[in-house]
């Protein structure tokens, strides 16, 4: 007897499209077939809509502190968002309080996020400093399932910016475990200097936010950053990638031979730069800043070739009162926007308009970021033994990506003008239904921890 039979599904795999039934026993898919004989307790019919596996957010912040305050959404609400999009893994960053070790952190974030979660979740680890008691933990957290670990190449004022032979350090520990390492790519140099200039200026507006954070700081960053991680002989991650010409670089290092992927987010593959002109100037404000349409072109046709391998929210809501902290000094403002619950119909919208096939949607926001963090083929795809992670798509609903539909603490959208086609309407996260028709039904605390799998010990092909 099985839970659960999909029936009349068109399921959308990263290799193509199959017309027929999913089983589901147990939390797992036992099944995959044009027809199921087997009784089941529930049949779901996806007739006319399209079927998925879960996506994995692979960039998440929540119960985040970050300049000064600590992101709107917890684990709780983050999640819900995340399940009415389609989300049924997200893999959060968590972050050394000054003083604790990586395992301690580790441990504060299973605290907080175990009893909250809605979805199933696994973590990154952000270092802070490459001290010797924290380059001798980097084994134990991976063997804890944290097999990535994030460095910044700015924001020296919080206490996070990484100095080169830091990074370097650190790349070979995370390396000889079998980790990636994720880069936050800006010149804090360059930027300290302009955001200097601007303040100086009187030129304290959101405005001069993106001006203080030009396309080549990024673009010398990735290249220090790759330059580093050859040295090291280490994976290497570009995390929320936003200009052409940072791809590129990614691009040429991997024909150099190296092992570096980027990811990109949805608002880069939405706005540019002109909403930093708008009244809600503000709410945009995240690093990377919004670019010039070029950019935004540049990036659908990375989706497109396979350039990019990830689509990832990088969601870190601060409310309006939030974003205020900076109302007198644009380098004040919490940095960081929403995005969990949109990744699934701004993607879909590109297919829609002939950016990219539906297997690369898959590709881009399953597939590609379970292999990259190690939750493949548990995560990742819909195929028999995996966990019964799916989202059911209907093509034709038509939604408003405004604050009232969408399900973040968030007092705002960013998204709040655009309406698309094409939206998540049921959600299963290991065989229970979520989400239906944009209502959670799931339950606080029903998602677990998934520990990431190291490189080193992936079968082979991946
Ligand atoms: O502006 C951003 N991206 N905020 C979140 C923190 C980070 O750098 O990922
Ligand atoms: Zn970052
Ligand atoms: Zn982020």
């Amino acid at each position: 007897m099985l839970d659960c039979v999909v029936t009349d599904a068109k399921i959308v795999n990263h290799t193509g499209i199959f017309e027929g039934e999913i089983g589901i026993r147990d939390g797992r898919i036992t099944q995959v077939a044009k027809g199921i004989s087997e009784t089941t307790d529930r049949k779901v019919s996806a007739r006319g809509k399209m079927v998925l596996p879960g996506l994995v957010d692979g960039h998440t912040h929540m119960e985040f502190p970050f300049m000064g305050t600590v992101t709107a959404d917890d684990f709780e609400s983050g999640t819900v968002a995340s399940a009415c999009g389609g989300v049924t893994t997200i893999i959060d960053f968590s972050i050394q309080p000054k003083g604790s070790s990586l395992l301690e952190t580790y441990e504060l974030w299973r605290k907080k996020a175990d009893p909250k979660v809605c979805v199933d979740y696994s973590l990154h680890m952000v270092i802070r400093e490459a001290n010797q008691a924290n380059l001798n933990q980097i084994r134990q957290i991976i063997r804890k399932g944290v097999q990535s670990v994030k460095l910044f190449m700015t924001y020296r004022r919080d206490g996070l910016l990484m100095s080169d032979i830091n990074i370097y350090r650190i790349m070979k520990e995370v390396a000889k475990y079998g980790g990636v390492v994720g880069l936050h790519c800006e010149n804090n140099d360059y930027i300290e200097c302009l955001v200097s200039e601007f303040l100086a200026a009187e030129k304290t507006e959101p405005y001069y936010h993106a001006k203080s954070r030009p396309p080549e700081a990024e673009v010398e960053a990735v290249r220090r950053a790759t330059t580093l991680a050859g040295f090291a002989n280490a994976n290497m991650y570009v995390v929320h990638m936003s200009t052409r010409g940072a791809m590129e670089s990614v691009v040429e290092a991997r024909n150099r031979g190296l092992d570096v992927y980027a990811e990109t987010c949805p608002h880069y593959l939405t706005f540019t730069e002109n909403m930093y002109r708008g009244l809600a100037a503000k709410n945009y404000v995240m690093s990377p800043p919004l670019r010039r349409r070029e950019d935004k072109e540049a990036l659908w046709l990375g989706l497109a070739s396979g350039q990019i391998r990830t689509v990832a929210s990088d969601h870190c809501c601060f409310t309006s009162e939030q974003k205020d902290l900076g109302k007198e000094d644009f380098s004040r403002i919490p940095n960081g926007v929403p995005g969990t619950e949109v990744i699934l119909p701004i993607l879909y919208h590109g297919v829609s308009r002939g950016l990219i096939s539906l297997e690369r949607l898959v590709q881009l926001t399953s597939y590609n970021p379970a292999r990259q963090f190690g939750l493949f083929p548990r995560k990742g795809t819909i195929q028999v033994g995996s966990d019964a992670d799916i989202v059911v798509l209907d093509p034709k609903k038509r939604q408003r990506l405004s604050k009232d539909n969408l399900h973040s603490r968030m007092d705002n959208s960013i998204y709040e003008r655009i309406t698309v086609t094409g939206f998540p309407v049921l959600t299963l996260s290991r065989g229970r239904v979520v989400h239906e028709d944009g209502q959670f039904v799931g339950k606080r605390g029903g998602g677990s921890y998934v520990p990431g799998r190291p490189h080193s010990v992936r079968p082979k092909d991946l």
